[in-house]
């Protein structure tokens, strides 16, 4: 069968690494990939409470290498920092907090969206992001745009973040949600915005089953009219 890109896009939704599995597709999301250039920005000292050095960290973007390892446990692929796995580290709220202003400096972008892009070459793949339809993979076969309401989507990281042991509160996660929002749609370089093409899915109301079945109607409706 005729391997496509399929490139979701919006705000956060889940079941989509399930999707690529069914498909026996590679999931990748890119969300890990700012996240661990965040978290190498607070290990050396160029993102701080009051400070984020641009400089520093656009030098040091050559020492930073990012890859995915698949663990067949958990079922996806966990991130790698420079050979160390950071899958739990990037999740925190901590990293949350900063990785929008990270995301924001256009040389990490287009570090980031170089190697996107080559994981991509053999098509395949299922990407996940803020500007994969319209940056990445402006040619995507299947552009998806999801949207859930922020008090969801706070939820759903709430629940998460607790079901981990993690202490935070649900409103200090909405204000995250609510900020990272505002800059991830405001900034200069790659705003979040839905790509012309893509078809909008809003998932405030679908579990993981649902999600999944309507994305995997959208893959199959494409598929056959290729
Ligand atoms: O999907 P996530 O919440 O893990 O993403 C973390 C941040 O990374 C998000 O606030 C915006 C940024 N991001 C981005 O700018 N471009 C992408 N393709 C993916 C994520």
């Amino acid at each position: 069968m005729k391997k496509i890109i399929i490139a979701i896009d919006g705000f956060s939704s889940t079941g989509k690494s399930t999707l690529a599995k069914h498909l026996g597709y590679v999931y990748v999301d890119t969300g890990a990939m700012y996240r661990a250039v965040t978290l190498f920005a607070m290990q050396n000292n160029c993102i701080g409470i009051d400070f984020l050095d641009k400089e520093k960290l656009i030098k040091s973007l050559p020492s930073i290498k990012l890859s995915f390892k698949f663990n067949s446990e958990l079922g996806f692929a966990e991130m790698y920092l420079n050979d160390v796995n950071v899958e739990t580290e990037i999740r925190t709220l901590e990293v949350s907090g900063f990785v929008s202003r990270v995301a924001a400096i256009s040389e990490v972008r287009s570090k980031l969206v170089e190697q996107q892009q080559e994981m991509g070459k053999e098509k395949g793949i299922v990407m996940d992001g803020r500007d994969i339809g319209t940056v990445v993979f402006p040619n995507a076969e299947l552009k998806i745009f999801m949207t859930a309401g922020a008090d969801t989507r706070a939820q759903r990281r709430f629940d998460e973040l607790q079901a981990k042991g993690d202490l935070v509160s649900y409103d200090e996660v909405l204000k995250n949600v609510v900020e990272r929002d505002y800059i991830d749609t405001h900034r200069d370089d790659s705003p979040l915005v839905m790509a012309d093409d893509a078809i909008e899915v809003d998932n405030s109301y679908l579990d993981r089953k649902e999600q999944f079945d309507v994305v995997l109607e959208l893959v199959n409706e494409v598929i056959n009219s290729l």
